[in-house]
């Protein structure tokens, strides 16, 4: 297992390439299931989840091949269209099959993803809307079993009780082959939700309204193989945003679309960071002293719970008392204790933070517990004294690329630990 060790105190300078979304590119490779034929998905991130996917895909007949930035996915029909468990309990995210086999198949079974480190994240508005569409459920033995008794999915109006990104994806996925207009309601609004409309539409499908909530589909009866480029990943660009904001520095963001990342940006501009769009990036300055500002996560165009740990850690640099609430997972602070381990001042009242802020921070060994929990550790790692070793990076390497290459690309003193235990 590699470590990640950094030698706090350099200032972030230069320009620094944005990756392709991890969580577009993984729904987009599931929706590759829906139509037989050559497809290829270009810019798509070197990360341990799109390695995974591929593996699922392979598993499902199909063939994936994932090389220099690219995806090209040879689709065959699936014989078992079942997702195991062994799979599936190493990303949560698998459970993207389950709409395109069932729309494409009329069944199929897939291992229940269970809980993880920041919650228990249940699927049942994605099993409720299958339901709705004619589906059968069964849950058993650690699976869901779905079957359509007509063989083809039926259109119907779905009101999610709470947005889910990748229960809306499920669902569109799902809508795309079914018979007649489905409407779904109260659906999550992300950027990624909307690229994977786009693709959808390219194969043929008809899709609409994809990044308001509510988004309608008129079923097709089959779709064609598709070429597409991955949007950049708005969490990657985020979390060099804030680590340039942490380090005082200067550092052009290049090739984010900073309309995905408006929540951020106010809140970086209320701290007192410069936040300017420059060709197709955004640079970020920082000369001043961080003031304390309040953070609520929420689904988009809110703040982003996946932004919320690095956020944190630059609040711990800030003037005053900040309080950061989380509503979209259950378990999400677990940099917290690490964070007080080199020296923050934060404390967790259920579902708030309250973070003073401290004049340093100080090295020292920490363990990754979510991907990223485990960004945050490395940003606090760029300004605390001394040096700071992070624990168990696979989960890094599962939502960023190259970060270690890429922070020292703007000045950082970053080195990977190979094969530590
Ligand atoms: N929820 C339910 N029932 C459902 C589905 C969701 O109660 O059937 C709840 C969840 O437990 C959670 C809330 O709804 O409290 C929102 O969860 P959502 O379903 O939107 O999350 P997700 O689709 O499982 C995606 C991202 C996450 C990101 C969240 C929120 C992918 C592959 N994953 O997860 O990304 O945090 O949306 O924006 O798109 C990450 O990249 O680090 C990551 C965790």
């Amino acid at each position: 297992m590699d470590n990640i060790r950094i030698v706090g105190g350099r200032r972030l300078e230069g320009v620094v390439p944005i990756s392709g979304a991890k969580n577009a590119a993984l729904p987009i490779l599931c929706a590759s299931l829906l139509a037989e034929g050559e497809h290829r998905f270009r810019n798509v991130p070197e990360l341990q989840d799109i390695k995974t996917l591929c593996e699922l895909l392979n598993h499902l007949d199909q063939e994936a091949v994932f090389e220099n930035g690219e995806v090209r996915v040879l689709g065959r029909p699936v014989s078992d269209p079942t997702a195991p468990y062994e799979l599936v309990k190493k990303m949560r995210a698998s459970v993207l099959v389950l709409g395109p086999l069932v729309a494409r198949y009329g069944r199929a079974v897939v291992s229940l993803p269970g809980g993880c480190a920041i919650g228990a994240r249940p699927i049942d508005q994605h099993l409720k809307g299958l339901e709705l569409m004619g589906a059968e459920i069964e849950l058993a033995h650690g699976y869901v079993r779905v079957e359509v008794p007509r063989g083809r999915l039926q259109a119907a109006e779905i009101v999610f009780d709470i947005p889910t990104v990748t229960g809306t994806e499920n669902l569109m996925c799902a809508a795309a082959l079914a018979e007649g207009r489905t409407t779904l309601v109260n659906a999550a609004r992300e950027p990624e939700v909307e690229e994977l409309a786009r693709v959808l539409n390219k194969m043929g499908a008809n899709v609409f309204g994809a990044g308001t909530d509510v988004i309608v589909i008129d079923g097709v009866e089959s779709l064609h193989p598709v070429d597409h480029a991955i949007m950049p990943d708005r969490i990657e660009a985020g979390t060099y945003m804030v680590a340039a904001a942490m380090t005082a520095g200067n550092v052009l963001v290049e090739g984010v679309q900073l309309e995905h990342l408006e929540a951020l940006s106010a809140k970086l501009r209320a701290a007192g960071v410069d936040v300017e769009r420059e060709g197709s990036g955004v640079r970020i300055v920082r000369e001043g002293p961080l003031r304390a500002v309040d953070v609520t996560t929420a689904p988009h165009p809110g703040f982003p719970t996946d932004m919320q740990a690095q956020f944190m850690v630059l609040m711990c640099f800030a003037e005053g008392q900040s309080r950061i609430t989380e509503t979209i997972f259950e378990n999400r602070f677990m940099h917290v204790p690490e964070l007080n381990r080199m020296g923050a001042q934060i404390d967790v009242h259920g579902r708030t933070a309250t973070v003073t802020g401290v004049r340093a921070l100080q090295g020292a060994n920490v363990m990754a517990t979510d991907l990223r929990a485990s960004a945050s550790l490395i940003i606090a790692g760029l300004v605390a004294d001394g040096e700071t070793e992070v624990r168990r990076v696979y989960h890094l390497d599962r939502g960023y690329e190259h970060i270690e290459r890429k922070l020292a690309g703007l000045g950082a003193r970053i080195e990977r630990i190979r094969g530590k235990l």
